[in-house]
């Protein structure tokens, strides 16, 4: 009886001094056990349910500190306090009992004393402990993002210096290769006719006007004029081509006022641009259009003259159609370039406020269709028996009624049809002019225009090509990626630009392979670009990817954005197998791969020494269709990216 007393005084000292010591350490889901529990069990009928020590347990589990309990402090009371005060006690006097029991009593006070010290130097390094993790984890992933932004920095680096000492030699020449073949075009062949870079596969040499301040221009088809080249270079027999500039339009000024202001303008453009050199035959669609064109090489059609579609093919049937040689003359060469201007919304019905414009008699629906039979005539030409036609849709909004004042260029052009508002006479006026006679782009092409060009602000000619630029793939994003470094004379390599190649590269190929978690829809082959540096696309320095679109599983053609968004409503609603689509018959299908499409990344760095990265459509010919879902998740997770560069260029000012 005496020594169960002799416990509970001793182990209930225990328990009130614990409530002391251990007073709620602050943030902690443990405190309200400590300072309850052990205050109400210390002082029950079992004194053994003491508590402290495991409130230190820094399992995370508190739900398993019950079953651990007992023993810990079976292992407190046996091993540390060295005595078993009930084996020891019979046979002694009641004198040398409580003699006993005032030394067990010293003696457990000082043992538990020192215990209970260690304990709380414990609970101050453990209650450290917690707080510098908590801190550590607070800190954390602010460090981690530090951390993994340096590994990449140092990775690209690396990887950087490694491709610049493996490729420095390869490049140089290269580079000098591609010099040589500059100086060759230039004092050879293409001076005649001037140079396009390449045009859809067509090799057009680039001629000795490339210079800035005589550039190079060309009326009628790419094809047209290499033949022309050709005949020049390799003969000197004297077939007599016409080489009359001649431009066909056909407007009814009557009836839009807006398109006459236009082709005013245009007249003076070209008259100015080809040294009066130049004739302009307009017609009205009503007229009597000469067969043949009058031998013009570009013929200049305002759709929005036209009634349909059909009014189109009547007046290309006779525009496109070879006259017979009169006598003594030589074979009549028509038109093998058509412009066609149309309006903006085309192919935005739906939404306003070209819904509002289309509500009545179908006005866009009908440009759209006079849009797609261009697209038809030029793409059904029979090869070998006729000769290739180039076209150029180009839409604009409403003909502003003025220029504007200097200094209010807003000028702007875009693929397709993704623009809004206004144009200007004189800017109309020059982007006609340039997609006839300049712009390489713009063949097969269809862009849009909007905004002002005051009559005297002058582009030149490297500005007018950045901007068609867009239209080749087309481009699907554009973004700036700060100034390269300089480079110094003798050197070939802009380390910073080598570092965002190497960096977007590293980016590519998480699409290689496994489609998995790129959110892809398709599988994808990554494989260099072949793009070199272009000075026309006024480009010093570039390298790339592309990101090539393969044929899915399910078929053998390629599925459109509203097929793929069908195949996912069926994949969702579980129907599976009945959704198989039989592909017409069972014909054999062409050994030779078919265009999927695919994304192009270029790095670019500008002859103003600016990087830059840009997206465009490759891999496509006239049956791809285009992929929009996975272009999208490509190029908005190239957007983030080159961002993710550009600001850790900013972070650490590299
Ligand atoms: C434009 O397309 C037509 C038809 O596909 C083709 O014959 C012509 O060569 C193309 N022109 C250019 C410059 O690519």
């Amino acid at each position: 009886m005496l020594q169960l007393w002799a416990f509970v005084l001793v182990f209930g000292g225990i328990a009130s001094k614990n409530v002391a010591a251990f007073a709620p350490p602050s943030p902690y889901c443990v405190q309200s056990r400590v300072a309850t529990q052990p205050l109400r069990r210390g002082f029950s009928s079992s004194p053994i349910r003491l508590s402290s020590p495991n409130d230190f347990d820094l399992n995370d589990d508190y739900d398993d500190e019950e079953d651990d309990e007992p023993e810990l402090l079976d292992k407190l009371l046996g091993k540390k306090l060295g005595i078993n005060i009930g084996s020891e006690l019979p046979g002694f006097t009641p004198e040398e009992i409580e003699e006993l029991r005032i030394q067990a009593q010293a003696t457990l006070d000082k043992a538990i004393d020192g215990r209970l010290a260690d304990i709380e130097a414990l609970r101050e390094q453990i209650q450290e402990d917690l707080k510098e993790s908590k801190e550590r984890m607070k800190v954390a992933s602010s460090l981690n993002a530090q951390v993994e932004k340096q590994n990449l920095l140092e990775k690209i680096d690396r990887l950087t210096s490694d491709f610049l000492q493996g490729n420095a030699d390869f490049r140089e020449s290269t580079k000098q290769a591609a010099a040589a073949d500059r100086i060759a075009a230039t004092s050879g062949r293409g001076v005649d006719w001037g140079s396009w870079g390449t045009v859809g596969g067509l090799d057009v040499i680039v001629g000795s006007s490339e210079t800035v301040e005589r550039p190079s221009k060309l009326l009628g088809s790419v094809d047209s004029a290499r033949r022309r080249g050709d005949l020049s270079v390799e003969s000197d027999d004297t077939v007599s081509m016409p080489t009359e500039n001649r431009i066909l339009v056909v407007s009814d000024g009557q009836r839009d006022k807006g398109s006459k202001r236009v082709i005013d303008e245009l007249g003076r453009l070209l008259d100015k641009a080809f040294d009066s050199d130049i004739t302009i035959d307009t017609y009205s669609p009503t007229s009597n259009i000469p067969m043949g064109g009058n031998n013009a090489q570009t013929a200049l059609i305002f759709a929005y003259s036209l009634n349909d579609r059909s009014s189109l093919e009547n007046i290309l049937g006779r525009v496109l159609k070879r006259t017979a040689p009169v006598a003594g003359g030589a074979a009549g060469v028509p038109p093998s370039h058509v412009v066609i201007v149309s309006s903006l919304g085309t192919e935005r019905t739906n939404k306003m406020p070209y819904s509002m414009q289309n509500m009545f008699g179908g006005k866009l629906d009908k440009l759209r269709e006079i849009e797609q039979a261009i697209v038809a005539i030029s793409r059904s030409r029979i090869d070998g028996k006729q000769k290739p036609l180039d076209y150029t849709i180009v839409k604009f909004g409403e003909v502003a009624s003025s220029d504007g004042e200097s200094g209010t260029e807003t000028i702007s052009i875009q693929p397709g049809d993704q623009l809004d508002g206004e144009i200007g006479p004189n800017a109309a006026a020059q982007v006609l002019l340039q997609a006839m006679a300049f712009q390489p782009y713009a063949r097969n092409s269809t862009l849009c225009s909007t905004g002002l060009l005051p009559s005297g602000v002058t582009i030149d000619a490297a500005t007018w090509n950045d901007k068609f630029l867009c239209l080749s793939g087309p481009e699907l994003l554009r973004i700036e990626a700060g100034r390269g470094n300089e480079v110094d004379d003798g050197k070939v390599l802009d380390p910073k630009f080598e570092q965002l190649a190497q960096y977007v590269k590293e980016w590519s190929s998480v699409y290689e392979g496994d489609r998995k978690g790129t959110g892809l829809t398709t599988p994808v082959l990554v494989r260099n670009s072949r793009k070199g540096p272009s000075q026309f696309d006024g480009v010093i320095a570039r390298e790339g990817v592309r990101l090539l679109f393969q044929t899915t599983n399910t078929g053998d053609r390629y599925k459109s954005a509203t097929e793929e968004k069908q195949d996912e409503k069926e994949r969702n609603s579980g129907s599976g197998g009945s959704a198989v689509k039989k592909t017409s018959g069972s014909a054999p299908v062409s050994v030779k791969a078919r265009k999927e499409g695919g994304v192009e990344v270029l790095v670019e760095k500008t002859v103003d020494g600016e990087l830059r990265v840009r997206a465009r459509r490759c891999n496509m010919d006239h049956k791809t269709i285009v992929k929009e879902m996975s272009e999208e998740v490509i190029v908005s997770n190239l957007k983030k990216a080159v961002k993710a560069w550009v600001d850790a260029r900013g972070v650490t000012g590299f």
